[in-house]
């Protein structure tokens, strides 16, 4: 038997620790890879500080982590896309409710995925890089392309323009970049904000304009470009992002629906040991504060908001169309790219917990990754 190890919580707020774990077996619809590369998410960071409040039903001892790389080491009887062998990304689902099971973690050396959430990569791409996909992609299909959210057309090659403008406000966030490439495949044009060293990669990304989101003139230079157009809708990223996408989208002819991806209360300065429910307690207050404060103003100006859950593609056909149909073949012919550009930050499971700290402490367009 082949051993495995595993970056263990075993309980709500404990300490990360690398221990030995069970070699999972591929079931039905799975398969198992061997961990190359992991990259690390501000949700694997919230599960262990936040957990009470981000994934109550987690089962312990858990294992998280959401964006992984590597072999195909085996395959559940009915699956028919991979072999052993193959090299591939997958979104490992381990603290989505509706699987929420130890062996779908990323942070482990044998992870098990789901066929429809893994994507077969090509040669060129290194695992280092393909691990920054999963998570990044999969929030931002969930807020694009499923019904409850912008409804948009699915991405495919050589898809019409369809003349109606997305806005990404965080375009150079790990979700951003993902969301400003699958809107483009989708056939609309995508208007992004970001900080202005970032302004290039989004226009090599596919975005027609860029704004540098702390301008105090950003809404009414967003507006200005949006005069006389249709919106199909936006995807609000980071922190104080939701307000002014409300500004621009009030006024706008089209779809005045905004997929957010952060609360408005940070959770970052959350511990998980001395002071955890006065800090917790405190972004719980925030949250609900300053949800009703953003409703209060969407519902002025006639506009609809939603949260996205960044997994919830798992159980819909939006994980299928992003990770079967479209990501396969469009990374292959160089449609897409694996974005943000990544920094290699340790080697080891041991390494991902001061990963995951100095993804607290802020990077720019950029994705950290672990290797195995
Ligand atoms: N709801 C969900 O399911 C879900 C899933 C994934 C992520 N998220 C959330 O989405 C956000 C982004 O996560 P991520 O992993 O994609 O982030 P990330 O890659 O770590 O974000 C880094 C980027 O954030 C940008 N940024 C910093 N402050 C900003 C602000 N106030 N407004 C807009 N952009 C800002 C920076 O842009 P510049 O350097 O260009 O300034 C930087 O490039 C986080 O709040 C995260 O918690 C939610």
């Amino acid at each position: 038997m082949t051993d495995n190890t595993a970056l263990w919580l075993s309980s709500k707020r404990a300490a990360f620790t690398v221990g030995a774990a069970p070699f999972p077996t591929a079931q039905s619809g799975e398969i198992v890879i061997r961990t190359r590369a992991i990259a690390v998410n501000p949700m694997d960071r919230l599960v262990q500080t936040s957990g009470d409040l981000m994934t109550p039903y987690l089962h312990y001892p858990a294992i998280v982590g959401s964006d992984v790389a590597g072999d195909v080491v085996a395959v559940g009887a009915d699956v028919t896309r991979f072999r052993v062998g193959d090299r591939v990304v997958g979104f490992a689902g381990s603290t989505d409710k509706t699987r929420n099971r130890a062996a779908e973690g990323a942070f482990q050396t044998y992870v098990v995925l789901l066929e429809h959430m893994t994507a077969a990569i090509p040669d060129a791409l290194a695992f280092e890089d393909a691990s920054a996909l999963p998570l990044g992609i999969s929030t931002a299909a969930c807020a694009l392309f499923q019904r409850n959210f912008l409804a948009l057309n699915a991405p495919a090659k050589g898809a019409r323009a369809i003349g109606r403008i997305v806005l990404v406000w965080g375009g150079s966030t790990s979700v951003g970049v993902n969301a400003v490439q699958l809107a483009v495949a989708a056939g609309y044009e995508v208007i992004a904000t970001a900080s202005p060293r970032n302004f290039d990669l989004l226009k090599r990304l596919g975005a027609t304009a860029v704004f540098d989101y702390r301008s105090p003139t950003v809404v009414a230079d967003i507006g200005a470009a949006l005069r006389g157009k249709t919106v199909a809708g936006a995807v609000a990223i980071g922190a104080g992002s939701v307000q002014p996408c409300i500004d621009i989208l009030g006024p706008c002819k089209g779809n005045r629906f905004i997929a957010m991806a952060t609360p408005p209360a940070s959770f970052d300065a959350v511990p998980a040991g001395r002071g955890h429910w006065r800090k917790l307690i405190a972004a719980m207050a925030g949250t609900v504060a300053g949800n009703i404060a953003l409703a209060l103003s969407a519902r002025r100006k006639k506009v609809t908001l939603k949260m996205i859950w960044g997994s919830t593609l798992i159980s819909n056909e939006v994980g299928p169309m992003t990770f079967e149909t479209f990501l396969p073949e469009a990374l292959a012919d160089g449609r897409y790219v694996a974005a943000p550009a990544v920094e290699i930050a340790g080697h080891g499971l041991a390494a991902i917990p001061a990963a995951l700290e100095r993804q607290r402490r802020g990077v720019s367009a950029t994705k950290l990754v672990v290797t195995l």
